[in-house]
């Protein structure tokens, strides 16, 4: 299993980084195309674990994947098997998006439960509870969802009790090959939702509300191919610039949508960092600056994310004064703490808030990644503790991070990865 290794440079990260697609949009994008029969093309794909993951998934039901590493076309015509096995649902869970889709074009499909996941119980109750209200058949037995539809989905009107972003990408998509019009209330706004609105409207299917928590779909018998330029990853912008502020450096991610991180931004001018935004860009500039400390939490989109938690924390570890983080949407997503404290943080938890007293300086240590986001944090952090920091597991990272050493590179940040053999 690799390892990073992060020597600290005593410089501050500088220069500018280009942003890659968004890992959370293409997930969505890849099993909206088998709601039609063809090949649907998408662009700007980032080269990730989990996009190898969900063509893998694709496969199994009879897919092709053709292109690549940036350009998928996804081809449906073979797609006849309609299971997704537990051996890969239980990898990545955004594999369990195929439920929806495979469901309302082949009124059937037997797709493994997700299971938990680092943090915790991450349950699937509403994409069930909303395909239900589709008008689909639900039966959970053996740890599989067999769901069926005698002919097409009637469709029907849902309610979120929540805001879920995986519930609101499975029941939307059942409901574009539904007979009638759904109407989906408290639906998630996160923009990856959009970017598969985007590509359901090219495939030939009317949604109204974009962009809003109410999204009116009319349903349509058929569905044609269509296409995706897959959207920015806002949430690796967020963790580069997080790199920027706890190195009191000036970073400037290209490639990106500063309207989708304006949560991140008003944070760290609240904290006394200098921003800059453009169309596609973003910089952030901690130069010299006295930071402050603030209070966040962690809410649905347009609000702070909780995919950002952890990196921030890391930052704010480094920042003079008492901070603290509650998480809304995650209650129990901070398995990261105890390795920020191992490396000389002062964060104490009770119940879904941290609070972070900073400290004059982290000391590097060896410590090991419990997820995706916890990763990047303990790289952060490693940036700027006396000397050496490892990272173990960073598997977790490689599921969302393109290039993650060599983008650290050219910002000035040492990270090395070390890999058994070596
Ligand atoms: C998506 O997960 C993202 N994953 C997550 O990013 C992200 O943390 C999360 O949205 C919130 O923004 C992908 O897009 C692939 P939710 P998802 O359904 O869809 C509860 C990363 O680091 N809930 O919006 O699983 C749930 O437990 C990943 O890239 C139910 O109770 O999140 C949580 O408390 C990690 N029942 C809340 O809703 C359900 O049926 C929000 O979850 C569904 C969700």
């Amino acid at each position: 299993m690799d390892s990073f290794s992060i020597v600290p440079t005593g410089k501050p990260l500088s220069g500018e980084v280009e942003i890659s697609g968004a890992k959370n949009a293409v997930l969505a994008t890849m099993t909206a195309a088998m709601l039609a029969d063809g090949v649907t093309t998408i662009t700007n794909v980032p080269y990730l674990r989990d996009t190898k993951t969900m063509s893998n998934v694709l496969r199994v039901i009879g897919c092709r994947i053709d292109g690549g590493p940036h350009e998928f076309k996804v081809d449906t015509h073979g797609a006849n098997h309609l299971e997704a096995p537990y051996e890969l649902v239980s990898t990545m869970r955004a594999s369990f998006y195929v439920l929806g889709p495979l469901v309302s074009r082949f009124g059937r499909c037997r797709v493994s439960l997700p299971g938990g996941c680092a943090w915790g119980p991450r349950p699937v109750d509403l994409h069930l509870k909303g395909l239900e209200a589709l008008g689909a058949n639900i039966e959970v037995t053996h740890g599989y969802v067999e769901a069926t539809s005698n002919g097409r989905l009637p469709g029907g009107n849902f309610r979120f009790p929540i805001s879920s972003v995986g519930a609101t990408v499975n029941v939307l998509m059942a409901a574009t090959l539904a007979k009638g019009t759904s109407v989906l209330e408290n639906a998630a706004i996160e923009p990856e939702i959009d970017s598969l609105v985007d590509l359901l409207l090219s495939m030939g299917v009317k949604i109204e509300g974009r962009g809003t928590r109410s999204l009116v779909v009319h349903g349509v018998e058929e569905m044609h191919p269509g296409f995706s330029e897959t959207i920015p990853d806002r949430i690796e912008a967020g963790s580069f610039l997080c790199g920027a502020v706890i190195s009191r450096g000036k970073v400037k991610t290209t490639k990106c949508d500063p309207i989708h991180i304006k949560s991140l931004l008003d944070i760290f001018e609240e904290m006394g960092c200098i921003v800059h935004t453009g169309k596609d860009w973003a910089e952030v500039d901690a130069s010299s600056r006295d930071l402050k400390p603030v209070h966040v939490e962690a809410v649905p989109y347009p609000g702070f994310p909780t995919d950002l938690q952890a990196p921030l924390m890391a930052v704010l570890a480094t920042v003079p004064g008492e901070s603290k983080i509650r998480d809304t949407v995650y209650i129990d997503r901070f398995k990261h703490v105890a390795e920020l404290n191992r490396l000389g943080a002062n964060i104490s938890l009770e119940g879904n808030t941290a609070t972070i007293k900073g400290v004059e300086k982290l000391q590097g240590a060896p410590v090991m990644a419990s997820d995706l986001r916890a990763a990047a944090a303990l790289v952060i952090a490693g940036l700027v503790a006396d000397g050496e920091t490892r990272v173990s597991r960073i598997y977790h990272l490689d599921r969302g991070y393109e290039n993650f050493e060599a983008k650290m590179a050219k910002l000035g940040g040492m990270v090395v990865r070390l890999s058994d053999q070596s």
